[in-house]
């Protein structure tokens, strides 16, 4: 595996959310992380109907673009008992065209689920893939997962996106009710971030 062996780090991501993690999970490990807004990157169509296809677009583009090694991350949840559904169109669930509504995509997550009867299940997935390219073409994968059950009415102010309706297994409070160390040790971001260190560093 190729190591990092720089001190700041591009983060291929305009998510400010995403950005906000990664950047709290990274700074004890001496990097420093750049947003892709900050660098005025603009944001390629992710055009795979993968994760890792996804992150691999928006990782080379950010390396080539700036000549820096980058990391990008595509994230999103899978619900059981929609078949997966919304995975990589996480996002797109929360599109209103004038910005995201998270409301809204949660209502319909859960709008799903019930209309699948009583009996349906509410487990679901949170899961992370990181991509780290070097603008030689190389690459490196990570991967991360969470796994618990949508709950409903959603909970919490912490976190972002989905994080109101999603409840850890082993936990009885959501991701927005946690301290966000708490949710960075057991999230797939917190744990695909641990791959990325345990691969890339020392
Ligand atoms: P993308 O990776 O930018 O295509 O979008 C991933 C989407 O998944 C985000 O916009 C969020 O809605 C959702 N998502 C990813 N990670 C989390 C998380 O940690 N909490 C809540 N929602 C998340």
């Amino acid at each position: 595996m190729r190591k990092f062996d720089g001190d700041k780090l591009l983060v291929a991501t305009h998510n400010a959310g995403k950005l906000q993690e990664m950047t709290e999970m990274l700074a004890p490990h001496g990097v420093t992380v750049v947003g892709a807004a900050a660098m005025d990157l603009p944001e390629p169509e992710e055009t795979e109907d993968t994760f890792v296809g996804n992150a691999r677009i928006k990782a080379h583009a950010a390396a080539k673009a700036t000549g820096l090694p980058a990391l990008s991350d595509d994230s999103g949840i899978t619900i059981d008992a929609l078949e997966g559904a919304p995975g990589v169109y996480t996002a797109d669930w929360a599109e209103t065209g004038q910005g995201r509504d998270f409301m809204m995509a949660m209502t319909r997550a859960n709008d799903e689920i019930t209309a699948k009867g009583p009996d349906a299940p509410r487990t679901a997935q949170f899961r992370c893939t990181l991509v780290l390219a070097w603008p030689d073409g190389h690459d490196e994968v990570f991967e991360g997962v969470m796994p618990g059950t949508l709950v409903w009415p959603i909970r919490g102010e912490h976190g972002f996106g989905y994080d109101p309706m999603f409840m850890p297994d082993g936990y009885d409070i959501t991701c927005a009710e946690m301290e966000k160390e708490e949710k960075n040790s057991i999230s797939h971001r917190g744990r695909a971030v641990q791959a990325f260190l345990a691969g890339c560093f020392g």
